[in-house]
């Protein structure tokens, strides 16, 4: 990652209306690859590409938080060689890329289910997590093996526990105590959700998370989604007249 920033940034876009905390649906890898005859785990190696390149997008722009859904817990039903592979794929890339993440001061976060995943890529996972944790420009948070559902079972599960063990009683469960049990306590939910290849479907994630958050869907597949479709979902998050489900006027 270089410290430039974006060549040709669209004069429409109002740099004080960002976005503090975009998520992503990283959608038509596959398709991608497919369209050109190439392999479908060419599409993943070049979505890796673009997911970087946002990253960086999102720094230059002072973006906050990015999130993006990497592996859901539905996604280990691909066949096995395209699983390995995507396993193979994240491991090489945290080995490849933490250098640059620690020069760039991004705090990179993995959020889901990890225990399941090949040992060697859990002991990259931790050691990005531990040598990036005190990095403050950009919040990288990554969904691997992250269900939505199940996210929110685990964490009924430990309230009730509490409940249980007579440290709460449950009356003093309410929304922020839900949020706190989450993956994703430590981040604000999501201003936008941008998916690709235009899918219309929340695919299990971050459903408590997403309750207000606008949402842009492009027909663009993963892959080609550059600088400029980006520009192009900022735009349109900003010309949405965001309400939070209060009546005004
Ligand atoms: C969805 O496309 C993409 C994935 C399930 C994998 C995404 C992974 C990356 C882009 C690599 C990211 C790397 C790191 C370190 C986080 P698809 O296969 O569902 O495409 P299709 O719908 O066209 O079949």
């Amino acid at each position: 990652m270089t410290a430039q920033l974006i060549p040709t940034l669209s004069s429409n876009l109002n740099l004080n209306k960002l976005p503090q905390h975009v998520a992503v649906i990283m959608d038509g890898n596959g398709r991608w690859a497919k369209q050109r005859g190439l392999p479908r785990i060419e599409g993943h190696r070049r979505g890796a590409n673009t997911l970087k390149e946002m990253l960086r997008y999102c720094k230059d722009l002072k973006i906050k938080t990015l999130t993006a859904y990497a592996f859901s817990t539905e996604n280990w039903g691909r066949p096995t060689a395209e699983v390995d592979f995507l396993m193979t794929l994240f491991e090489r890339l945290l080995q490849k890329e933490l250098k640059e993440m620690e020069a760039e001061r991004v705090c990179i976060n993995f959020i889901g289910d990890l225990s399941p995943l090949p040992p060697s890529l859990q002991q990259e996972m931790h050691r990005s997590m531990e040598r990036t944790k005190n990095n403050r420009d950009i919040y990288f948070n990554v969904a691997i093996n992250y269900g939505s559902r199940h996210e929110m079972v685990k964490a009924c599960r430990k309230i009730a526990e509490k409940v249980q063990q007579g440290k709460i009683s449950a009356t003093d469960i309410d929304e922020n105590m839900i949020a706190q049990h989450l993956y994703t306590s430590s981040s604000p939910d999501p201003d936008l959700l941008i998916r690709t290849s235009g899918e219309m479907r929340l695919s299990n994630f971050l459903l408590w998370q997403l309750a207000y958050t606008e949402i842009y869907v492009t027909d663009t597949l993963w892959p080609d989604f550059n600088h400029e479709q980006f520009e192009q979902a900022l735009e349109s998050f900003q010309q949405r007249d965001r309400r939070f489900g209060k009546k005004v006027g």
